[in-house]
């Protein structure tokens, strides 16, 4: 992993090779991802936070010792808002012990399906310079650093375009105003 991407185009690859942890989840109906609860489907849930401890340990606490493990979840498919550019990230200190919006500036999706030029689906990234478009294979995972400043966008055209996906809070990414799909809070 490149871990300087992170930080500069706002995404780094990786791969997680692990095929029969993967493979355990192609039994399993994806939610689309238009539908507003992200829970994941009943049984998948400890597999998902295994793979969650799995990622932080073994990439994210490379950079960062104190990281949070916030949703997991698992879907298909792309809702309508995360097909324009935007940024995830969630959360507003009120006070020491109060937060709006839940905690997370972080997530890593891990691919299941082939994504192409030809298949037509893609994650796209920027940061205030540069767009970069990327076609995950199976296994594949991108690191999103949700900070200000950095926007991604995802495209599905056709056939199966399922995630597994991975919150995180690392409260040492820099803060910045609440945006969520564009909105300034
Ligand atoms: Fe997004």
């Amino acid at each position: 992993m490149i871990f300087e991407d992170f930080f500069i185009k706002g995404y780094a690859k990786g791969v997680y090779d692990n095929e029969s942890a993967l493979s355990f989840f192609d039994s399993f109906v994806f939610q689309d991802a238009e539908l507003v609860d992200r829970r994941p489907p009943p049984g998948s849930e400890k597999a998902l936070n295994d793979i969650a401890i799995f990622l932080k340990e073994t990439y994210i606490n490379q950079i960062f010792d104190d990281v949070t493990i916030n949703q997991v979840s698992m879907w298909q498919s792309v809702d309508g808002p995360s097909g324009d550019w935007h940024n995830d990230r969630y959360y507003k200190k009120i006070d020491e012990n109060t937060w709006e919006g839940h905690r997370f500036n972080s997530n890593i999706l891990i691919y299941l399906d082939k994504n192409s030029k030809e298949i037509g689906n893609s994650i796209e990234f920027k940061n205030q310079n540069e767009e970069f478009i990327e076609y995950p294979s199976r296994g594949d995972f991108v690191w999103i650093n949700q900070s200000q400043g950095f926007q991604h966008r995802a495209t599905h055209k056709q056939g199966s375009r399922r995630v597994l996906s991975f919150e995180y809070y690392i409260p040492a990414l820099p803060k910045g105003g609440l945006v969520h799909h564009g909105l300034d809070y």
